[in-house]
């Protein structure tokens, strides 16, 4: 049995989606990395000042057993998802002591084992010797409609051709960022969820979390 597993992919490729249903079956822990990056980039929006280090001094990010998102101890899960936040989780995410910080939170959240973490970089840096490394993604145009219909879902106005604009400048920044950019980690097994439903792709993980 594979301890801990890493998935990684651009967005929208339905790594959260597929990692619930996979630790649920597992009796896992799911850890959403992404959700903490969108906690510090939601603290800078509020803030009305740009990200700092000060502002992540006594930063407080708790992910609780049921996914939900607390921000120095309010509830922010709905909060974090709207297209602004994504947007500026991406360029928070690109600075140093806001990786450092929040890998640090990572790898003790995973100290424990029987984990999934997603994300973007926690085959390569945050966990590289995790025992199944899975690299999800879908084409962009799949991933843009994936993510609409969830913002729609969700009540989050949205336009189909903005989404796609914003998903591929994000995946822009966060492959070609200087620090832990999102890369396929060489010893990842690449899945391409374009015409697979979650089901399929979570039954394809959960074979090779067993195997
Ligand atoms: O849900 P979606 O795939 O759209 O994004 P997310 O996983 O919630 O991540 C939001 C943003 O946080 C990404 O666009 C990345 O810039 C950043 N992120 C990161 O840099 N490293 C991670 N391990 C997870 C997210």
């Amino acid at each position: 049995m594979k301890k801990i597993i890493a998935i990684d992919g651009p967005a929208g490729a339905g790594k959260s989606t597929v990692s619930k249903i996979c630790a649920a079956r597992l009796s896992y822990t799911y850890i959403d990395t992404g959700a903490m990056y969108r906690a510090v980039a939601l603290k800078a929006l509020e803030s009305g000042k740009p990200v700092s280090e000060e502002l992540l001094r006594d930063i407080e990010i708790k992910l609780d057993e049921s996914a939900r998102v607390f921000l120095d101890g309010r509830e922010v899960t709905k909060e974090i998802r709207t297209p602004e936040v994504s947007c500026r989780a991406s360029d928070v995410a690109t600075l140093g002591y806001v990786r450092k910080k929040l890998t640090e939170l990572q790898r003790a959240m995973a100290a424990r084992g029987s984990v999934i973490m997603d994300g973007r970089d926690i085959g390569t840096q945050v966990l590289p010797n995790a025992d199944l490394k899975i690299f999800l993604t879908a084409t962009v145009e799949e991933r843009a409609r994936r993510r609409y219909e969830e913002l729609k879902a969700k009540g989050i106005a949205a336009d189909l051709a903005q989404v796609v604009k914003e998903i591929t400048l994000r995946d822009k920044q966060d492959s070609e960022r200087e620090i832990a950019p999102l890369a396929q980690a060489a010893d990842a097994i690449l899945l391409d969820s374009t015409h697979l439903t979650i089901e399929e792709v979570a039954a394809e993980i959960l074979r090779l979390a067993t195997e």
